[in-house]
């Protein structure tokens, strides 16, 4: 599914004047089964630029699309089963059952599906995203935080989202937890067809797999599009305040150095170690 913002301005709700506008002018398409990554210094609009993409906030100007319908949010009620999915910054608060297995149930049980499909949902999402079936009977809010953003993903996961709207949820996992996650998000994406659109201040995390990358400043869309062409302005990011991922840093050096193209995408010293090895055999140098 595609989720399309052309001429985005939001506020939020004043109570006092003057409001505040947050976010300005944003325009951007995310193609069904891409890998999108949303980046910005704090404060910058990231949480309530997802928040409107699902369809909890309405734009202040503009339009959002949901494939080719205009979706505002208010105005209509959320569908039954919404194909937009969001995981907060603090998925804790999206907890709210006895036990895991009601947590994950609770979706499809609303969606109407028979207690063998929930329990057949409940079970996958639970695999999906690598939840021990040995938590399904223990009391939600009693897990670690890794294990409760584990668990606030497959409740969204349970209702079969075709687009995935996650808010930083590599925060709180070790690096096997974040290993996993990223290679089941690159799994949902490319065998299950779901639109990811993720919010990361680790991009070195997920390099190579990302589509289109959208960078946030006060409101508004600073620079987008493929990583390698946005890497290719250091001191535009430099001016946003936002660091570049080392191994970028470092595969730019090289390149300058030696007059190399090795791709700035490249997420792993492996990866760039090949890529080496495949340029100096084709000069001859090897
Ligand atoms: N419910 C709200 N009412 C009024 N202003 C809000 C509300 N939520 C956020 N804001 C303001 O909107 C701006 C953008 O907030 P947002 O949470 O979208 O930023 P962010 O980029 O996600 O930041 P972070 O990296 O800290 O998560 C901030 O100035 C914030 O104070
Ligand atoms: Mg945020």
């Amino acid at each position: 599914m595609e989720i399309t913002f052309k001429e985005v301005d939001f506020a939020y709700p004043a109570y006092a004047l003057p409001v505040q506008p947050i976010l300005h002018q944003i325009s951007f398409q995310l193609p069904t089964a891409s890998w999108n990554v949303l980046v910005g210094s704090i404060g910058s609009g990231k949480s309530t630029l997802l928040q409107l993409a699902a369809g909890l906030l309405t734009p202040t100007k503009g339009s959002i699309l949901w494939d080719q319908q205009v979706f505002l949010a208010g105005e209509k009620k959320l569908p039954k089963r919404p194909p937009v999915g969001l995981v907060t910054q603090s998925p804790d608060t999206q907890l709210f059952e006895l036990t895991v297995r009601r947590e994950i149930a609770f979706g499809p049980m609303n969606q109407g599906c028979s207690p063998t499909e929930v329990d057949e949902h409940v079970q996958t999402a639970m695999s999906w995203v690598g939840l021990s079936k040995k938590l399904a009977d223990r009391s939600p809010f009693h897990l670690s935080g890794g294990e409760k953003r584990k668990v606030a993903l497959a409740s969204l996961l349970a209702m079969k989202p075709r687009v995935l709207l996650l808010d930083e949820p590599t925060a709180g996992l070790d690096a096997k937890g974040k290993q996993q996650l990223i290679k089941q998000l690159r799994w949902l994406q490319r065998e299950q067809g779901i639109t990811l659109l993720i919010v990361t201040h680790h991009l070195e995390e997920m390099l190579p797999y990302i589509d289109q990358l959208f960078v946030l400043s006060e409101g508004k869309m600073a620079m987008q599009g493929a990583p390698d062409q946005l890497f290719r302005h250091p001191n535009r990011w430099k001016e946003l305040g936002l660091p570049l991922p080392e191994i970028t840093e470092f595969i730019a050096t090289l390149n300058n150095r030696f007059q190399l193209s090795i791709s700035l995408q490249e997420g792993s010293i492996e990866s760039v170690l090949k890529e080496l090895e495949a340029t100096l055999m084709s000069r001859g140098d090897l």
